[in-house]
């Protein structure tokens, strides 16, 4: 480090702003009481300016590579900013509280906060010279939490620590323990024309702060728990507010208008209605408020009500195929985790390693799925500049899952030695922050597919526990390291019988082999088995309608929960097909009944008396997806050289294929009907995997194995894929 490229500055001509200061404590001169305060204001005053001791931190540096976001990487030339006025400043605001003096201490405070901001924008102008020496400018500036995690605060402090002597420290949540302490890294360019180190207020989460520069409403939800009051920028839509303020919302599309997931119901004030929500709603659900959160931009404050079912409350399956899930009561020598990162939802195990079984569980859904259900929108969302909100949101959530296992079997966590987890290539891709530019389009190339090891500090970005962390190795962008768990889960290196795993997700992924060659293959199913770009389809929540049957026209069904019916998930959405072709009211070609064909079947109605129907377009959905699936299977068969007899068992893995009716889904055509005695519903089979890889001393051997004979069957270009998709765009009966 060159002593230029650090500066102290604790001299500062600043002169508080009356008009700021009381702007802050909403004191204006019409006030009744604004006389009194600024009488009180000219007693602190010289008090407070007596106090304040400020001093700033600049210093040019790199940044770490924990903090590597899409467009920025770990080594990028940085300024790292650290001020403060102290902590004398802080005392005397508390003493004036604890005192009853609540006008005295809310002017220390907002005298503080102007002070504060003053001193950034003489910083920012110090900075700028700084930089116009050495010919850089600014690209972005990066404060916590809203563009870097919370954990930066202390590589901050930690990187001006080298150099000075600080009483201060970080709480064990990253906040400065010198309260009145502002710390932010500026991220340097060649181009010295560019300079954006002002805090972007569109991003920042204080909804109420009085320095914010753009215009903010304020927005009521109700309908989950107690009314959550958040602001709403003129910049982001009524969606991008509501993840912002980590209200989980499903967004199926990803916020392009089309999949009516998002939809919200306005009860107090105005939105405008779009052309997306002429599409999605009736003159009637349009009329009674009903709008799509990710294209509504409220102008002013505003009631709204989540109109979709609560997706939080995800039925996730966990179980699979393991001798070791027996528990028994011994005492453990140690513990491992094993997780699955699904594109929808998450699971997480904590095993005792010497009797070898599940202690405790953990399942959620993944929350990204508030940028779009499946890997290529959550892709596409990445390569739009949302890495780090991915990245972050999946950290968030395996950090809930691995603090929820080890503190829910309340178990010492330096008795805990390593965790696996497996994931499809996207997700594991954004959970080490990797771009997923080159792995949506041809030749479709993944970052990393190998395994890697690192400590979870540095997958999780926290300093939660200092242990390994695996994550499976993938055989490409398109076949992950789930796939590859759920072939070790079922022994596909020991196999002499070829065998057929079919994960049914948003990927219908798939892999046919022995020991000695394996297959395997993807093929874009989309969402429609997991209810999404389904009409009134909705994940495994609480009241979907999971099981149908129509016998004689009349409709009987059964809801998850026992609950009132809220939409159709993926198995009632198959088994609603089936029935349908089975009573010849759709025809082999996927026409629905003329009765039907203009405004759906209506199944029932949800608890607010809105109709649950089936359309036409949710059997075209159907139809796409089942073909993609089947024509997959027919394809590596054909290539296999097989015949569908010598294949002795099929594994049908995740929480769809658990839950299927098999003999509807081989009514409609999603697998052939010379299966039906070979199937067997495995399960989680990637948590099963990543499971068994922790607990098998030869599980790594395996893997090797299994990937040494696998060969991928890329179908986007293969004609026989293509005609056999069409041909099994019909229904059998
Ligand atoms: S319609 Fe809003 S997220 Fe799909």
């Amino acid at each position: 480090m060159r002593m230029n490229d650090y500066r102290k500055i604790s001299k500062f001509d600043i002169k508080l702003n009356t008009e700021t200061v009381f702007h802050l404590i909403d004191c204006y001169q019409d006030s009744p009481i604004y006389h009194e305060v600024m009488e009180e204001y000219k007693e602190l005053e010289k008090e407070v300016c007596q106090l304040i001791e400020p001093v700033a931190f600049i210093k040019f540096g790199t940044l770490p590579v924990e903090l590597t976001a899409k467009t920025i990487t770990g080594g990028a030339p940085v300024v790292y900013v650290l001020m403060t006025i102290g902590n004398k400043i802080t005392e005397l605001g508390g003493k004036y509280f604890n005192q009853g003096d609540y006008l005295s201490g809310m002017l220390v405070n907002a005298m503080s906060d102007d002070y504060m901001f003053q001193m950034d924008d003489i910083i920012q102008e110090i900075v700028k010279g700084e930089c116009a020496t050495r010919h850089l400018g600014i690209t972005v500036r990066l404060d916590a939490p809203e563009n870097i995690p919370m954990s930066a605060q202390k590589i901050i402090l930690d990187e001006i620590k080298v150099l000075e002597e600080l009483k201060m420290d970080v709480t064990e949540g990253f906040m400065f323990t010198t309260v009145k302490t502002m710390g932010y890294i500026l991220v340097l360019t060649e181009d010295e024309n560019t300079y954006h180190a002002q805090l972007n207020c569109d991003i920042c989460k204080v909804v109420n702060c009085k320095m914010r520069k753009t215009s903010m409403v304020q927005v009521t939800l109700i309908g989950r728990g107690d009314p959550i009051l958040f602001g709403c920028s003129d910049k982001e839509s009524l969606l991008e507010a509501m993840i912002r303020q980590n209200i989980y919302v499903s967004a199926v599309c990803g916020g392009k208008g089309t999949c009516g997931k998002c939809k919200i119901q306005i009860l107090k004030g105005d939105l405008d209605i779009t052309s997306s929500d002429r599409v999605i709603f009736s003159e009637k659900e349009i009329e009674n408020g009903y709008r799509l959160s990710c294209k509504a931009y409220p102008k002013t404050d505003c009631t709204i009500k989540l109109a979709a079912g609560d997706e939080i409350d995800f039925e996730v399956v966990s179980e699979y195929q393991q001798d070791s899930t027996k528990k028994i009561d011994v005492s453990e020598e140690g513990y491992v985790i094993g997780i699955d990162i699904g594109t929808t939802t998450i699971a997480v195990n904590l095993i005792g390693t010497t009797s070898r079984s599940i202690i405790q569980t953990y399942t959620t859904i993944n929350k990204q799925r508030a940028y779009g259900a499946d890997v290529i929108t959550r892709m596409q969302a990445s390569n739009d500049g949302k890495n780090e909100i991915l990245r972050e949101c999946i950290r968030k959530d395996l950090l809930e899952g691995i603090q929820n296992v080890v503190e829910g079997a309340k178990i010492p966590k330096d008795k805990i030695q390593k965790i696996a987890i497996a994931g499809n290539t996207t997700m594991g891709h954004l959970l080490l922050g990797f771009s997923c530019e080159t792995l949506g389009v041809y030749p479709f190339i993944p970052v990393n597919i190998g395994t890697i090891e690192l400590p979870l500090e540095e997958v999780l970005g926290v300093d939660y526990l200092s242990i390994p962390t695996i994550l499976l190795p993938g055989i490409s962008a398109y076949v992950g390291g789930d796939i590859v768990a759920g072939l070790l889960t079922c022994d596909f290196d020991k196999l002499e019988a070829p065998c057929l795993l079919i994960d049914l997700g948003t990927n219908g992924e798939m892999a046919l082999g022995n020991r000695n060659k394996i297959l395997v293959s993807s093929t874009a199913a989309g969402p429609a088995f997991e209810g999404g770009n389904i009409t009134c389809g909705v994940g495994s929540i609480a009241g979907a309608i999971c099981n149908i049957n129509l016998e004689e026209n009349k409709i009987s069904y059964q809801t998850i929960g026992q609950k009132a019916p809220v939409g159709i998930c993926g198995t009632g959405v198959i088994e609603f097909t089936s029935e349908l072709v089975k009573a010849g009211l759709v025809d082999e070609t996927g026409r629905l009944d003329e009765k039907y064909f203009e405004n759906g079947f209506e199944i029932t109605k949800d608890d607010v008396g809105n109709a649950i129907k089936f359309t036409q377009k949710d059997i075209r959905e159907i139809q796409l997806a089942k073909a993609a699936v089947r024509a997959g299977i027919e394809t590596l068969i054909l290539r296999y050289g097989i015949a569908y007899e010598e294949i002795d068992t099929v594994y049908l893995a995740g929480g769809f294929g658990y839950k299927i009716n098999i003999e509807k889904a081989i009514r409609i055509g999603l697998v052939p009907k010379v299966f039906f005695e070979k199937i067997r519903a495995i399960g989680n089979s990637s948590l099963g995997g990543a499971v068994k890889y922790l607990l098998d001393r030869q599980a790594s051997m395996k893997i090797d194995q299994i990937l040494k004979v696998s060969s991928e069957i890329n179908l986007s270009y293969d004609k026989d894929f293509n005609n056999l998709y069409i041909e099994h765009m019909f229904f059998e009966e």
